[in-house]
């Protein structure tokens, strides 16, 4: 299901930007969609992922299979990387995750160049709402949650994609 979700995430993110020079996967897991978009953008100078898990960045590390990929340990909340540093950020089935989820999309704004693209990836459903009742209390796991969440963090253009069976759905938006 996750090879699926990267796949599709890559097509949408070729769809938003065809060339651009450097690139973040913000939760990257084992690194397998930023392998996918190194096949994809041969002009690029730097594919970039970080995970808050360390076992997910050595497992990047054992797998990259090209020198423009580089991994890191670290968290959406605190990008250690400086303002304007990427062309275009993605992130798959991470954003849930994220303790603070409008301080990491905050974060993911300020690392964009202007007019950078962001291809947020995750569960967004209104089938999820009893779940916000729950432990779920404050995530956005909603469309009109999440969009609230990104313009707050200064995203525009905001454009919404079904990606995978019912409930995950991919947004795109921009700087
Ligand atoms: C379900 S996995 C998805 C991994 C990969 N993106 C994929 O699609 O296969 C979620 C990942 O997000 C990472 N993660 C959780 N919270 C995070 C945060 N605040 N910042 C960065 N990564 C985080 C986890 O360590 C985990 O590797």
């Amino acid at each position: 299901m996750h090879h699926d979700i990267a796949g599709r995430a890559a097509e949408l993110a070729v769809s938003v930007d065809a060339t651009p020079r450097r690139v973040l996967d913000i939760g990257c897991g084992t690194g397998y969609l930023l392998r996918l978009l190194a096949a994809r953008y041969p002009q690029a100078a730097e594919l970039a992922g970080i995970d808050a898990a360390p076992s997910m960045i050595e497992a990047a590390h054992q797998a990259a299979d090209d020198p423009r990929l580089r991994f890191t340990v670290g968290t959406a909340e605190r990008l250690p990387y400086p303002d304007d540093a990427f062309d275009l950020v993605v992130s798959t089935t991470s954003f849930d995750h994220w303790a603070d989820q409008l301080v990491g999309l905050r974060e993911c704004a300020r690392v964009l160049v202007p007019g950078g693209h962001l291809v947020l990836a995750d569960q967004f459903s209104l089938l999820l709402v009893p779940t916000l009742l729950a432990g779920r209390r404050g995530k956005a796991r909603t469309q009109r949650r999440a969009g609230r969440l990104l313009v707050a963090a200064g995203f525009e253009g905001l454009a919404w994609r079904n990606l995978y069976e019912l409930i995950i759905k991919a947004v795109t938006a921009t700087v």
